[in-house]
């Protein structure tokens, strides 16, 4: 089944308002010390933060409790990846944190992802579950070694349409694959991490674009972590990046 949200939620029609809507800043950090001091250099200029397993398993319950009082939204980028019953679990315990956004591993199957659908839908206030599909980080040659001898867009496409058959309406792809998703899936909440500005180094990422091109290609919502906030100013980062979002006329190729 494929649900028919929008793409983003709220739609807005201010294009600075609705670039800010659209860009997720990855926090990982070690620590919320560490992650509340980037936050508070962006004064306001950013709504949503990524908050992984590094910041999850260091600082738990308290960075996102933090976050969501100063009226941030949290994307829980936890990735749940076991049998169906614990999944299931999970997503009802982390029920109490109110993520707005929260990743299941779309390879967990189908059974794990509608288990993890049924989850989201019995909560008072459900997360918008996001599968992630093949990781940014993963290449042909790695996706082969892991026994997938398909090319990482064909087996992107398998399995966000396994993922929007159990009923999840939001996947994690690369840029690359994108226009392709959004094509076959055309009311799909798009979530692309892989983004790097030109000149940007791309560190651990192997399937990466500038936030222009993921745009361009149909994603709905850009998660950006290191060239913000490894950035000498994160502030400065982030509102060039969101200027150019805007935009729609970027200084990136
Ligand atoms: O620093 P960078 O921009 O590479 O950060 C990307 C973020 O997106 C990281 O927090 C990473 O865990 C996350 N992510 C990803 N690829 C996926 C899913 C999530 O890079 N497929």
């Amino acid at each position: 089944m494929v649900t028919t949200v929008p793409p983003t939620s709220p739609a807005r029609t201010d294009p600075a308002q609705a670039a800010k809507d659209r860009l997720i800043v990855a926090l990982d950090f070690p620590d919320a010390a560490a992650a509340l001091s980037c936050v508070d250099q962006f004064a306001g200029s950013v709504s949503w933060f990524k908050i992984g397993l590094e910041l999850f398993l260091a600082s738990g319950d308290s960075v996102v409790r933090e976050l969501k009082q100063r009226g941030h939204s949290i994307f829980l980028d936890l990735k749940l990846h076991d049998i169906p019953n614990t999944v299931n679990s999970a997503i009802r315990s982390l029920a109490r944190l109110e993520p707005d956004l929260l990743t299941v591993h779309a390879a967990g199957g189908r059974a794990m992802l509608n288990a993890a659908a049924e989850a989201a839908r019995s909560l008072p206030r459900p997360p918008r579950l996001v599968a992630v599909t093949v990781l940014t980080s993963v290449d042909a040659a790695a996706l082969a070694e892991t026994g997938v001898s398909a090319a990482p867009v064909e087996q992107v496409l398998r399995l966000a349409r396994l993922a929007a058959e159990c009923g999840i309406e939001g996947m994690v792809c690369s840029p690359a694959e994108a226009a392709a998703l959004r094509s076959a899936l055309p009311q799909a909440l798009l979530v692309t991490p892989g983004i790097r500005p030109a000149g940007s180094d791309a560190g651990d990422q192997k399937r990466i674009a500038t936030p222009q091109f993921a745009l361009a290609a149909g994603a709905s919502m850009l998660v950006i972590g290191r060239p913000i906030t490894a950035a000498p100013d994160p502030k400065a980062a982030a509102l060039a990046i969101l200027s150019d979002m805007a935009k729609g006329n970027p200084t990136t190729k």
